[in-house]
């Protein structure tokens, strides 16, 4: 993997693999992220590397669902690897407004397995990373396998599943050399502040209520991103072409536990003046339609073939994760009066 074409690498977790590949990995060759930039995705977060790094990184704005932009990409890089990130990716913004996951998460998703296909000769892998939601829900007790069947239940995991499902053809079918890994909730620093633990730390740092959908009794696995990025790099190394890999923390919590664990962790590093507790923030409103009763993971495959195994216990993460929150406010403040993304439409233009 010389040249390895990174997509949606100004997100969340592409920003985290980006960083954990140039930064504390053994990859040696050179990343060519492509990113639309949408309201997800923030070239502040890799700023640093693009200055620090010009012979390693290199960023195009780019839609994956465009074949001329993505074909261009191959050639000009001669690109040998995808690990594909790009998507839509809010359960929320999904059930408000479906169109663009079904265009980003399937369309994008196909034009990229057809590029590759083209670019076959020398393309090592397809790495697509997607999500445990293609599982459906579970009731109080079992664990997501490789061999659960699917049974996504959101326009979003619903988009997530038909992606995936080309991926695997496309390695049937064509024998273009592909894995894919299904993860449980990530956390952790640069994610945007509107899902739950962000937006939790955010609003409860600005005295804002806490809103939990439901009773708070939805479950959810929680894993460090960091410990996602080095086992979606594990994957592409060392696993079998052609497979899954299942990828959790073995760390269910109900979201009211964890809103509870955040809210103490903020009172013991953010005192509140009054020192009331941040808890009493916790407000419970009206649930999310078609909201997935619990997540976990069984990742026994990916611990026994690969030897992976988390590092971060949910505490660490989380200390972590306020901790970079607390210490990037001019980040947060950027977001927050969209100065980021005026900066993309000088730099760019607007062509959303
Ligand atoms: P994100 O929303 O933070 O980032 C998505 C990135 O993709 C953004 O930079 C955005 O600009 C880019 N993008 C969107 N549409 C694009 C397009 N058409 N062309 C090019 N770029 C485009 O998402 P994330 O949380 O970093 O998730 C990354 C991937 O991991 C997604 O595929 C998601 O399904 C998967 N995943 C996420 C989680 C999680 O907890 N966040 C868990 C498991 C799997
Ligand atoms: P989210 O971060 O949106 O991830 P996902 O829907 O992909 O699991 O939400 C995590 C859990 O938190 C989920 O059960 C929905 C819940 N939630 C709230 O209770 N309140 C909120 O404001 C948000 C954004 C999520």
């Amino acid at each position: 993997m010389k040249n390895l074409l990174v997509t949606g690498g100004c997100g969340f977790i592409g920003t985290g693999f980006i960083r954990y590949l140039l930064l504390n990995s053994d990859f040696k060759g050179r990343i060519i992220n492509v990113d639309k930039i949408t309201y997800a995705g923030n070239p502040d977060n890799l700023a640093d590397i693009e200055k620090s790094n010009p012979e390693r990184y290199v960023f195009k704005k780019a839609d994956i669902c465009d074949p001329d932009a993505i074909t261009h990409a191959f050639k000009a890089y001669e690109i040998d690897a995808v690990c594909n990130f790009a998507a839509e990716s809010h359960v929320d913004r999904s059930i408000v407004a479906p169109d663009a996951f079904i265009r980003t998460n399937i369309e994008g998703t196909f034009n990229l397995l057809e590029v590759s296909r083209q670019n076959s000769d020398r393309l090592v892998l397809f790495h697509h990373v997607s999500t445990d939601e293609v599982y459906g829900s579970l009731g109080s007790d079992g664990f997501f396998t490789e061999k659960t069947p699917y049974k996504p239940n959101s326009p979003y995991s619903a988009s997530k599943a038909a992606s995936d499902h080309l991926v695997r053809a496309y390695n049937k079918t064509y024998a273009l050399p592909v894995t894919i890994s299904n993860c449980s909730n990530n956390y952790g620093p640069y994610q945007f502040p509107e899902k739950l633990i962000p937006l939790m730390i955010l609003n409860a740092l600005e005295g804002k209520s806490l809103p939990i959908y439901g009773d708070g009794r939805n479950v959810r696995d929680w894993l460090f991103v960091e410990d996602h990025c080095r086992a979606v790099w594990e994957i592409m190394k060392g696993g079998t072409r052609g497979q899954t890999y299942n990828i959790g923390g073995r760390c269910e919590l109900a979201n009211i536990d964890t809103v509870t664990m955040l809210c103490g962790l903020l009172d013991e590093m953010v005192p509140k003046t009054d020192r009331t507790s941040h808890r009493d923030l916790i407000t419970f409103i009206q649930d999310r339609p078609g909201h997935d009763l619990r997540y976990a993971i069984d990742c026994s495959k990916l611990e026994k073939e690969l030897g992976w195994a988390p590092v971060e216990t949910f505490e660490t993460g989380l200390r972590k994760t306020i901790q970079w929150y607390l210490d990037n406010s001019n980040w947060v403040q950027r977001i927050k009066s969209g100065e980021y993304l005026r900066w993309v439409r000088q730099h760019y233009g607007n062509d959303e």
